[in-house]
């Protein structure tokens, strides 16, 4: 198949790019566009290293043609925050140590900033069922929630 035209606002900068139909959101992000904080853990949606936010909407990338989407505002852990300026949720994260190895703290934090703004997340046991798209292979599970309740304050 032909390469196809996509024009996606990512961290507040437009870019127009001739993409091949089968090239993933992941791979465009990482290859095309050097945004490799969002990580390939699995390639499979399962496991949430390389979320990303579409429209506001928390997504694997990795399972998301680039071509289909066409025209969206894409956020990633670049446009989160910058080392002078966290995000807050950036900044819990550190203070309650969430992460070991942090491969998958791009993901995880882009995902509990979608799971805020969807307006859930009241208590430990809810956080963790929204999370669990996430997994996390050092176990850093328990201070991940205390890092989220924290942002959610
Ligand atoms: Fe996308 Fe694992 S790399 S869910």
């Amino acid at each position: 198949p032909e390469p196809v035209s996509v024009t996606l606002t990512v961290n507040g900068q437009t870019h127009t790019l001739s993409v091949e139909p089968s090239v993933t959101l992941l791979d465009l992000l990482r290859e095309r566009l050097h945004l490799t904080g969002s990580k390939k853990g699995c390639d499979q949606g399962q496991c949430g290293a390389c979320t990303v936010l579409v429209d506001g909407r928390r997504v694997n990338s990795c399972l998301q043609l680039a071509v289909m989407k066409d025209g969206a505002e894409i956020t990633t852990i670049e446009g989160l925050g910058t080392p002078d300026r966290l995000h807050p949720m950036q900044a819990a994260f550190i203070a309650h140590d969430a992460f070991q190895c942090g491969y998958c703290t791009p993901g995880q934090i882009c995902s509990a900033v979608g799971m805020l703004d969807e307006g859930h997340a009241h208590g430990q046991e809810e956080i963790r069922e929204l999370m669990s798209g996430n997994l996390c292979r050092c176990g850093a599970y328990t201070n991940i929630v205390e890092a989220i309740e924290d942002a959610r304050r």
